[in-house]
């Protein structure tokens, strides 16, 4: 059984799925979520599910040890980042060399970066006049949104869609698709 933190900040759509995933498998265990915000939706999440919580802050990520000797004495063997904002420091990197992943709703390269988040992500890729747009699983590395990508899956873009309208066809792909290629990942990389 492995051990994964996700870390997320928002409202936790995507770690909820992950943990209804693995609840009933035997490969993986959700054995702790990282979050940022104290009134994120995903701490709700984590509690409904008796799942242990890390409530971080700024000082001891960026200017500490950036959690890892908590992490690892959790054995925390993967990182998963669902929803979660800030940049992740070299030292949480380099404790974890390919094993960390995000999700990204778009198709990377395009659409990426710092900044690049939320509906901001939805409105550029309707204001650009996009054809389809969809999601990216990729390792993280110290830049943002650059690592190697894992998975992309797409969905087209109708002339009524909005930036809400895709922002649901991109949840639906993100839940179907990201607990696997997290099964999928650890598995190989473990
Ligand atoms: C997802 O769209 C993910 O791609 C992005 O943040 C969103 C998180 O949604 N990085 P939720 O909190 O999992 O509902």
């Amino acid at each position: 059984m492995k051990r994964i933190a996700i870390f997320a900040s928002g409202a936790g759509s995507n770690a909820a799925k992950i943990i209804e995933y693995f609840s009933t498998r035997n490969t993986i265990e959700v054995a702790v979520i990282v979050c940022n915000k104290p009134d994120a939706g995903v701490l709700k999440i984590a509690a409904d599910h008796d799942i242990p919580t890390i409530l971080i802050g700024k000082e001891t990520f960026f200017r500490g040890d950036a959690y890892v000797a908590e992490l690892k004495s959790l054995n925390i063997d993967f990182i998963v980042l669902a929803g979660f904002l800030w940049k992740i420091p070299q030292q949480l990197i380099a404790a974890y060399p390919n094993k960390m992943i995000n999700i990204h709703p778009a198709l990377l390269p395009k659409y990426g970066g710092k900044g690049m988040y939320g509906n901001k992500v939805h409105e550029t890729v309707i204001a650009n006049k996009e054809k389809e747009s969809g999601i990216t699983i990729h390792f993280v590395n110290e830049h943002f949104d650059e690592g190697e990508h894992i998975f992309q899956a797409t969905c087209s873009i109708d002339e009524t869609d909005d930036a809400a309208t895709l922002a649901a066809k991109i949840h639906l792909l993100e839940h179907e698709h990201f607990p696997k290629v997290i099964e999928s990942v650890v598995d190989e990389k473990n």
